[in-house]
């Protein structure tokens, strides 16, 4: 926004102790249109003020007896710091000047004043106020409309946990009386009908599957952030051995580099390791033999993790996609799943300022990276 022409509504306060100067100085910026006091002493000004009235522009000279200009709009600010503030000087003291704006004072105008120099400063001066007021505005509408955002996920959040809860009851009858009438009447039913209520018993399976995926999504996303050190190597050691023990048979080649102390939240840190090498060992069922690898690396203040494996891979062309919930590359007869783990990892990532990508080649195997600000 570029500073309009003055307008009558803008209040000027006027003060030097030179009564003349002063009176001619307000005369002039009536005439121009503006509301203007005029006072020849700093602390008469000053009483003026504290008793509550308010201006938008401070005309002040630098040199007066009782208190100096500088002095005075510190003063002046201090009560209303949407003030601005101009001083007036003599050719000799320009140094003065420049003093008084380090303070706060927006210009200066010299003294003898021309009209036609003195008004483009003091509408430049006006229109800089009228931008730190709309700046100003503008920042606590941000506030606001950031805590409404704030709100408004908080409530999503609840909202699909309820919803995933309340859906439960219902699906529980539909696999109940499902089983029942497959157990207790199946000799009344045809062949058909009995195939029929198959699919409904195993897609009603799937369905609780899938409430119960979105109800842990939504209960990593809730959870609260607690920030500590944490030993990754420890952490993935740990994520490793209980992988291990839940798949004996599998032979795993593993490849184990740098892991160093970070900072995170160590239960939310080990979900997104559970669920990456998880991945890692599910996609690499089919390699012989199946390579994991898991390191780290410093890259500017970033800590980049990564787990890569020679497992199925995929096509790079939708790797934006595989953080979204329910979105998966690969068909459950293949491989199972619901595809909520890499969602939840990319929440916990996000939640901790960090990013998180893949890289993958289908048959080839996949890597997939995240950071931790240092
Ligand atoms: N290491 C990997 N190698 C190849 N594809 C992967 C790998 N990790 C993830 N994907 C692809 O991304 C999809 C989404 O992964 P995600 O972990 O979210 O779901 P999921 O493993 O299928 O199911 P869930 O984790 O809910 O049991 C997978 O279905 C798969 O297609
Ligand atoms: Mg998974």
């Amino acid at each position: 926004m570029t500073a309009t022409g003055s307008t009558a509504s803008e209040r000027l306060l006027v003060v030097d102790d030179e009564s003349a100067q002063m009176k001619a100085l307000c005369h002039t910026l009536e005439q121009e249109g503006y509301q203007v006091s005029g006072y020849t002493s700093a602390l008469q000004a000053l009483e003026v003020v504290g008793r509550g009235e308010r201006f938008d522009l401070l005309i002040t000279d630098l040199m007066m007896p009782e208190m100096d200009g500088i002095a005075l709009l510190k003063e002046v600010r201090a009560r209303d710091d949407d003030l601005v503030g101009v001083v007036m000087t003599g050719h000799g003291s320009i140094g003065t000047a420049i003093d008084a704006m380090k303070a706060g004072a927006l210009d200066y105008i010299l003294k003898p004043f021309r009209l036609s120099t003195m008004l483009p400063v003091l509408d430049r001066a006006l229109g800089v106020r009228r931008l730190r007021i709309e700046n100003a505005e503008l920042q606590r509408s941000v506030q606001r409309h950031a805590a409404e955002l704030e709100v408004a996920n908080k409530e999503l959040e609840a909202f699909s946990y309820s919803v995933s809860h309340d859906l439960r009851a219902p699906l529980r009858a539909v696999t109940g009386f499902s089983q029942i009438l497959l157990e207790d009447h199946a000799a009344e039913l045809s062949e058909e009908a009995r195939r029929h209520l198959d699919t409904v018993a195993g897609s009603a399976q799937r369905m609780e599957h899938l409430i119960a995926d979105l109800l842990e999504f939504s209960r990593f996303s809730r959870q609260p952030l607690s920030k500590q050190p944490v030993s990754l190597s420890g952490l993935v050691e740990a994520v490793l051995a209980e992988l291990r023990q839940a798949q004996p048979e599998r032979e795993v080649q593993l490849k184990i580099g740098e892991l160093p102390q970070c900072s995170a939240d160590p239960s939310l840190l080990r979900q997104v390791y559970t669920n990456l090498l998880s991945n890692a060992f599910k996609f690499t069922g089919h390699s012989k033999p199946a390579q994991i690898e898991v390191g780290s690396r410093m890259e500017g203040n970033d800590l980049v993790c990564f787990v890569r494996d020679n497992g199925a891979g995929f096509d790079m062309k939708y790797a934006e996609k595989l953080f979204g919930v329910f979105q998966r590359m690969h068909r459950a007869e293949e491989f199972e799943g619901t595809g909520i783990g890499l969602s939840i990892v990319h929440r916990i990532v996000h939640r901790h300022g960090g990013r998180i990508w893949a890289e993958a080649e289908s048959g080839k195997g996949a890597a997939f990276y995240f950071t931790l600000p240092k």
